[in-house]
């Protein structure tokens, strides 16, 4: 078969471990995906800026628009980031042309998913998001997939690495948040605004993406009650350790009757729960199925290693012509979200 051709928008962090990851494993992908896979065009803000990986192979696009104007590409990766502006444009126009979509964007998925959706089953055409959710851990795949035969009772989990990582910096040395943070964002985790981190906006995105794919549920970010972990202190730390138990924020969505409820909170979780091990900036994603029973994933949830992973085995799925509905089924198949007032607690 002929090559898949790919373009990456944004070469940031992500992007280069993407360029990296393709070019590393060039062979063995092409094996799995039956074509070899060929970035044939990138485009970022700023072409001299220093990323580590040798573009100069690549055609350079200074206007994003071109990608998706090109004959020659079938695959644009959209790794821009933010919910609107230029991504969300990259990604409508990609998607209107026929073009497959490979994103990272958990905020532009959360807030635009269902539109985008929408226009990739009016085109045929695939719109993938593994990195979006938990980085490098395959959940979407799980679920979509792997647990597709089951109706899911809850979905939960630490869906912010930076959070997990400024929580066990606070219980293991006793940091503070500030300095945890600061140590979070030199580790390169933390979201371009950290706020969105450490309020559980981040997580947020995240979970209204599970939700959504877990219960059939047309996505809505706006049903998602979230706080975050700015107030806490070490103090709280201490306290919920001498209770046998330790903070972590959690994300969880769950039935209730006819209700949906989607959580994100900071949460006292019992020291010998799985989740309280989950150590550094990991992500970890419990799913419970009505046959497969508890399902618990773990791994990295940032970084540009774990996240092109996730990138690059959406683009082997396009690759293969393995892809459906962006949500497993049809947009308008999916239920309205029942409300989360509407049922007993
Ligand atoms: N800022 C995010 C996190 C990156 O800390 O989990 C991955 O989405």
């Amino acid at each position: 078969r002929p090559p898949l051709r790919v373009a990456l928008a944004g070469i940031g962090v992500v992007g280069g471990g993407v360029v990296r990851l393709l070019e590393a494993n060039r062979d063995l992908i092409a094996r799995r995906a039956g074509r070899a896979i060929e970035i044939v065009a990138v485009s970022a803000r700023d072409r001299h800026k220093d990323r580590g990986v040798d573009l100069g192979a690549y055609r350079w696009e200074d206007d994003m628009g071109a990608l998706v104007a090109a004959d020659d590409i079938d695959v644009v990766v959209e790794m821009v980031g933010g919910a609107d502006g230029p991504a969300l444009t990259l990604a409508r126009q990609a998607l209107s042309a026929g073009k497959a979509l490979v994103t990272a964007n958990k905020a532009m998925i959360a807030h635009h998913g269902l539109d985008l959706a929408r226009i990739a089953e009016e085109k045929d055409t695939p719109l993938k998001y593994e990195a979006a959710v938990a980085g490098g851990i395959p959940v979407i795949k799980a679920i979509r997939e792997g647990a597709s035969a089951n109706e899911i009772a809850r979905v939960y989990g630490i869906l912010n690495g930076t959070c997990n990582y400024i929580l066990t910096l606070m219980e293991r040395e006793g940091a503070s948040f500030a300095a945890a943070l600061a140590s979070a964002q030199a580790e390169g985790y933390a979201e371009a605004d950290p706020s969105f981190d450490v309020d559980g906006v981040d997580a947020a995105h995240k979970l209204a993406i599970l939700a959504a794919l877990c219960f059939g549920t047309r996505l809505d970010i706006g049903a998602v009650t979230a706080s975050g972990i700015r107030d806490l202190i070490a103090a709280d730390i201490r306290e919920a350790e001498a209770l046998g138990h330790r903070v972590r924020l959690i994300g969880m969505a769950e039935r209730s009757g006819e209700a949906l409820y989607q959580h994100v909170q900071p949460c006292l979780v019992p020291a010998d729960h799985p989740l309280a091990y989950v150590p550094g900036a990991l992500n970890a994603v419990v799913a419970e199925g009505n046959f497969v029973g508890r399902l618990f994933f773990e791994g990295a949830g940032a970084g540009a290693g774990p996240t092109a992973s996730a990138i690059v085995a959406d683009i082997i799925d396009i690759a293969r012509d393995e892809y459906g509905p962006a949500f497993a089924m049809p947009v308008d198949s999916l239920d309205a979200a029942p409300a989360a007032d509407a049922g007993a607690r």
